[in-house]
């Protein structure tokens, strides 16, 4: 019972728990889901989908304050404060934890052009994959399979600055640019929208690098 009590209470208020990481990486599912499949009510990506140089990119990211760093960006801030509680050790155990879980996602529609998405997509293609799946050498992460919410507020991020602008970013600058080319709100919305209809299942998802 006690247990079950301090589980809620971490759900009422994660903002304040989110200061100390948990010996047990179970932590992360408490905002991230029981399957890693992302959470729409604290804006929590899915994290099931991504690779384990992606996790451990943005984890450093988040540690280094490269996101997270904004006054404004709450999310970031939140998920900033669990990273920068983790030692190296930490990191290396949620990646191992993370990784071994199946991907799924909760079915959704996004309305929006597909076809026009679809175009739009080709710029895409050449680091994140055809199929969106992802590219280790370009850093790029997969997209099929992440939420749409989290994608659009991803492509608003980048090119308001608020994710992408940091000194030594590379990585995240190299997405900042091109989300500066797509100054139409419906271009994002279409292009994710056409994400939104890429098989999960056909990317290429690399998990045992890191050990458990
Ligand atoms: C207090 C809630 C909370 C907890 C606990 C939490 N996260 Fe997060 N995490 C978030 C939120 C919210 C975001 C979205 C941040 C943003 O929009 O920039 C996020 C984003 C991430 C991202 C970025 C994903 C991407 O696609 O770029 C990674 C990686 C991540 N979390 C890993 C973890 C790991 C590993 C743990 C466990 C050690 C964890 N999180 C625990 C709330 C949390
Ligand atoms: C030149 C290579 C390149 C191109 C072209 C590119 N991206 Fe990226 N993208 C990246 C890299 C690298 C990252 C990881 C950046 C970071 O670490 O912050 C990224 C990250 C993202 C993210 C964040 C995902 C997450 O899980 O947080 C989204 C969304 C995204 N890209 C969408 C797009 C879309 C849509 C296009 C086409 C309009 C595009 N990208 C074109 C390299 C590219």
């Amino acid at each position: 019972m006690k247990y079950l009590l301090f589980w809620f209470g971490v759900l009422c208020s994660s903002s304040v728990y989110a200061e100390t990481f948990h010996a047990d990486a179970q932590y992360c599912l408490v905002c991230h889901g029981s399957n890693a499949q992302g959470n729409e009510a604290i804006s929590a990506p899915n994290l099931a989908i991504l690779p384990d140089w992606y996790l451990s990119s943005q984890i450093q990211a988040f540690q280094s304050g490269w996101r997270g760093h904004q006054t404004t960006d709450a999310y970031s801030k939140e998920m900033m404060a669990v990273a920068k509680s983790m030692s190296a050790e930490d990191v290396k155990r949620a990646i191992g934890f993370i990784t071994g879980f199946q991907v799924s996602k909760t079915p959704e529609t996004l309305t929006g052009d597909e076809t026009h998405g679809k175009t739009l997509y080709q710029t895409c293609a050449a680091c994140h994959g055809a199929a969106a799946e992802g590219n280790q050498a370009m850093g790029a992460p997969p997209l099929a399979g992440q939420y749409s919410w989290y994608l659009l507020r991803q492509l608003q991020a980048y090119r308001s600055g608020q994710r992408g602008a940091a000194e030594n970013d590379s990585r995240g600058a190299m997405m900042k640019q091109i989300a500066a080319t797509l100054q139409q709100d419906q271009d994002l919305n279409d292009l994710v929208a056409y994400i939104n209809t890429l098989d999960i299942q056909k990317t290429n998802n690399p998990k045992t690098d890191i050990k458990k």
